[in-house]
């Protein structure tokens, strides 16, 4: 698993490169070598000059330096602010994910390099 972060204080983007143990290879859900933005945020006062935009794409160029092959992240389809970025980004696709709480928190997904 390979790490990428950038933390200066008013920005942040974390993220990783990594892939699903072997034993889950023939599973329907095994997920190969990819990227994943782990944590984005943009202090308020830097906000709307496009930093996120060229963090996310920061990251996304670490990742296909180390060819994976795809970039995904989970992000609540209620913050339509971060939905809107990354949808801009060609970020798509949804699923259902379970909460500890047993809830069901609908998130937003990926986008292949
Ligand atoms: C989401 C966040 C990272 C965006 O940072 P940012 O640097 O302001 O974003 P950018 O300037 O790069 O904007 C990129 C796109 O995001 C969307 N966006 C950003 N701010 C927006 C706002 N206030 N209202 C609506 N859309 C907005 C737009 O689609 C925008 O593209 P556009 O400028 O061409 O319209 C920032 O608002 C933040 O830190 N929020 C709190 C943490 C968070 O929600 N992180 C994401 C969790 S997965």
């Amino acid at each position: 698993m390979g790490l990428v972060s950038l933390l200066m204080g008013d920005l942040q983007v974390m993220g990783k490169v990594e892939e699903d143990p072997p034993w889950r290879q023939f599973t329907e859900h095994y997920l190969p070598w990819h990227g994943h933005v782990t944590a984005l945020t943009v202090a308020p006062q830097y906000r709307r000059l496009g930093l996120a935009q060229s963090l996310t794409k920061a990251l996304e160029r670490g990742c296909e330096e180390e060819n994976a092959w795809f970039v995904d992240l989970f992000v609540r389809e209620g913050n339509k602010t971060a939905v809107g970025l990354y949808e801009g980004l060609g970020y798509a696709g949804s699923l259902l994910i379970t909460s500890i709480l047993r809830t069901q928190i609908p998130m937003m997904t990926s986008k292949q390099l």
